[in-house]
């Protein structure tokens, strides 16, 4: 019998054959389509995840106003929410390892490729600063622990305690039952995750968060590995992921769906097509994946495991809020 994935498979086959560009445009993807898709290339675009990003998207925004492009954008925007100390999931606020200490990932990548990440950096308030550092100062990607930590120091960043009373108190509070477990949109949020386009078509992303709480030390999810977290390409799109690290690892998942918008799928369709890759293959009830696309034409989309994930889009003057669909709707 013949599965989705291989009817898949033979007509992209079928259509590299025939010469056909957008197979996927006359297949009936159903309930995607509905997501929010827009055409226009004209102004500045910011999509980020969760609610929070609404703050981050404003201030990307007013980067691109007074003359940065996307990349600036970005990194201006998430630095936001990295120096909030009411966000348990991201830089300074953010919830602590096992041990008590703060450790952070983040990435950036640029439209032509160009990328910096660093990973389990301590004492640093603005890991998407030090990413782009490593990007733009070193000839390496990504700078992980004590080496991230000591090339930050060098460039400039100065040592900070990361570990609010807040989080602390909260961590000692685990401690006494030392439940290791996945929280599904962990107090709604999570990862900031940012993709953005400027008002000349460039588009770059950024990525940055603590990681899951109460890690194992040393820990590292997928937010500051390019083609997990985050991956830019501009010849195609953007997108970016949060939730459970390890899920998104394991699929590569923003490298696949960016791969997807270029096989000729909507962000919708390919951030869904995305997610079924991870149901497919694994128990992915007890966890949430969100990923969020916007590709060169301007158009955006998202899709979640599960019920709840959000999203901030800033576009042609307007700011809002929406809900992504999602795989699950409601049970688990
Ligand atoms: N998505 C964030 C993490 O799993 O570390």
């Amino acid at each position: 019998m013949i599965n989705r994935r291989s009817f898949l498979r033979k007509t992209m086959l079928l259509s590299a054959l025939l010469g056909v560009k957008n197979v996927f445009s006359a297949l009936p993807f159903g309930a995607s389509r509905r997501q929010n898709t827009g055409s226009s290339k004209e102004g500045p675009i910011v999509l980020s995840t969760w609610d929070f990003g609404k703050e981050a998207n404003l201030e990307a925004l007013s980067t691109m106003e007074k003359g940065g492009n996307a990349l600036d954008a970005v990194e201006a925007g998430v630095r936001i929410v990295e120096a909030d100390p009411t966000n348990s999931s991201v830089g300074y606020g953010g919830l602590p390892d096992r041990d008590g200490k703060v450790t952070l990932d983040a990435c950036i990548m640029d439209a032509d490729g160009s990328c910096g990440g660093v990973c389990f950096l301590e004492d640093i308030m603005h890991p998407i600063s030090v990413a782009r550092k490593v990007m733009e100062n070193t000839p390496h990607v990504l700078l992980a622990g004590e080496g991230a930590r000591q090339f930050a120091l060098s460039q400039g960043f100065p040592k900070e305690n990361m570990l609010t009373p807040k989080a602390k108190e909260a961590w000692k509070d685990w401690k006494k039952e030392r439940i290791y477990q996945t929280e599904i949109n962990r107090e709604r949020h999570d990862t900031i995750g940012m993709v953005a386009m400027d008002a000349n078509g460039r588009l770059a992303g950024a990525c940055t968060t603590s990681g899951l709480s109460f890690k194992l030390r040393g820990r590292v999810g997928d937010s500051p590995i390019i083609g997990a977290g985050l991956f830019v390409d501009g010849e195609v799109g953007a997108a970016a992921a949060t939730g459970l690290g390890e899920a998104v690892l394991k699929t590569a998942g923003t490298f696949l769906v960016v791969e997807l918008m270029r096989q000729g799928m909507s962000p919708a369709e390919a951030c869904e097509e995305a997610i079924m890759r991870i149901v497919r293959k694994q128990q992915y009830r007890d966890f949430q994946v969100g990923f969020l696309a916007l590709n060169i034409a301007g158009a955006h989309g998202a899709f979640s495991i599960h019920p709840g994930f959000t999203y901030s889009l800033s576009k042609n003057g307007k700011h809002e809020v929406f809900t992504a669909d999602s795989f699950l709707k409601g049970e688990k």
